[in-house]
C-alpha cells in the first residue's frame, strides 16, 4: 500500500526523480506525473492499464503557465478560462511541440486544466514542470474522491498519496473543446452547461459513446463498478429484482422496504452539489457488499444532474 500524507515536499521530491503521486483536486484524484517525461509518461498509462490512445490532461497553476504549453487560443477558450479557472474545466487547445505525443495519443490538442486544490496548487507552484494526471483509478473503474479510494486499487503501484481530504466537487472536470471556434462540450462534468453558456453562449454537446470516441472518458462503457448497475423507476426496477441482494442509489428518498447499509441516498436534501459529491463513493461503497445488482435512479437532468445522469448511463452500461 502507499504512504498516505500531505507532504508537500516528499511529493515533490518523487516527481522530480519522476515517479508517480496521486494527488488531490476538486474534482477527482489524479496519477500524476511529470508531463514532460516519457518515462514517467508510460508509467501513468502503464499503472493505470490505460490504452495508449486515451490521452493524459496536463496540470497547471496559472494561465501564465498554460501558456507555455498551448497555443493560438481563441476568445472564448481565454474567456473560460479567466472566469473558470481555476475550476472543474478542462479546455482542449493547440499543443505547443514541448508537450510530448505520448500525453496528447499523437493528437494536436493537449487538454489543460487548472485545478482548484490549495494542496496541488502549493505543489505545482514548486516543481518545474506541469503534471499529466488521469483519474487514479484502473482504466474503465469508477474515479477516486478520497485518498483511501486511491489507495484501495493502485496502492501497490504508486510511492505516495497527497491526501487532500474528500473531493469537493466529486464529479471530472467538465471538457470543452473548439471546432474552427465553435464550442463543444465532451465530457459533462464539473461545470455546467448552463454556467459556460452564460459565458459564451449556445455550445453544442458531443457526448460520443462510440468505440472509437474523440474523449475516451467517453467510451460507452466507462466510470463502471463491477457488479451489474441498472438505471431507471425503482419501483418498477425492484418489481423486478426484489430480493435481499440489490443495492439501492436514489436522488433523494430512501425506500422503507430495502435495508439501510443496502442503500445510499445521494442528497437527502435534493441538493445538486452534494449529490455529485457522493456519488462515486455510492458506487464504489455498494460494489463492496454482497449483492447482485445496483438498481439506481436518474436525478433531475439540470446543472451538474447533467453529469451525474451520464456517469449512471456509463456505469450502467456493459
Ligand atoms: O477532473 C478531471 O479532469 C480529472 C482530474 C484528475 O483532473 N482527470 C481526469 O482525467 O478525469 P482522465 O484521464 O481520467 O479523463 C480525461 C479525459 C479522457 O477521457 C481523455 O480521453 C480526454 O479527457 N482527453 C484528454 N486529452 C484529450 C485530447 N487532447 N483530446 C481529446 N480528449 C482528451
Ligand atoms: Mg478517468
Amino acid at each position: 500500500m502507499a504512504e498516505i500524507g500531505t507532504d508537500i515536499d516528499k511529493a515533490r521530491t518523487l516527481l522530480m526523480q519522476g515517479e508517480l503521486v496521486a494527488i488531490p483536486t476538486e474534482t477527482v484524484y489524479g496519477l500524476a506525473g511529470n508531463a514532460l517525461n516519457e518515462n514517467t509518461l508510460l508509467k501513468i498509462f502503464s499503472a493505470k492499464n490505460r490504452p495508449h490512445f486515451d490521452p493524459l490532461i496536463v496540470h497547471v497553476h496559472s494561465l501564465e503557465q498554460a501558456n507555455e504549453y498551448v497555443e493560438n487560443i481563441n476568445a472564448s477558450a481565454i474567456k473560460l478560462a479567466i472566469k473558470f479557472w481555476p475550476g472543474p474545466l478542462t479546455l482542449l487547445l493547440p499543443k505547443k511541440k514541448i508537450i510530448p505525443d505520448l500525453v496528447t495519443s499523437g493528437l494536436d490538442l493537449v487538454g489543460i486544466r487548472y485545478p482548484d486544490n490549495s494542496l496541488t496548487l502549493a505543489l505545482l507552484k514548486q516543481l518545474p514542470f506541469p503534471l499529466a494526471a488521469p483519474s487514479a483509478n484502473p482504466f474503465g473503474y469508477i474515479s477516486p474522491t478520497t485518498a483511501q479510494h486511491v489507495n484501495d486499487q493502485l496502492g501497490g503501484k504508486i510511492a505516495y498519496i497527497l491526501d487532500g481530504g474528500p473531493c469537493e466537487v466529486g464529479v471530472e472536470s467538465t471538457i470543452v473543446g473548439f471546432d474552427k471556434d465553435e464550442p463543444f462540450i465532451y465530457r459533462m462534468g464539473g461545470l455546467t452547461q448552463e454556467e459556460i453558456e452564460h459565458e459564451i453562449g449556445p455550445v453544442t454537446v458531443q457526448l460520443n459513446a462510440s468505440s472509437n470516441p474523440k474523449s475516451p472518458g467517453q467510451l460507452a462503457s466507462h466510470y463502471a463498478p463491477q457488479k451489474k448497475l441498472l438505471l431507471g423507476n425503482l419501483n418498477d426496477l425492484l418489481k423486478t429484482h426484489f430480493n435481499s441482494e440489490v443495492g439501492i442509489i436514489s436522488f433523494e428518498k430512501s425506500l422503507s422496504n430495502i435495508k439501510n447499509e443496502n442503500q445510499r441516498v445521494l442528497s437527502k436534501n435534493g441538493n445538486m452539489e452534494e449529490a455529485a459529491r457522493n456519488l462515486f463513493a455510492a458506487l464504489r461503497e455498494l460494489d463492496k457488499l454482497e449483492i447482485e445488482t445496483i438498481l439506481a435512479e436518474f436525478v433531475p437532468d439540470i446543472g451538474l444532474g447533467k453529469a451525474i445522469n451520464d456517469r449512471l448511463k456509463r456505469a450502467s452500461s456493459r
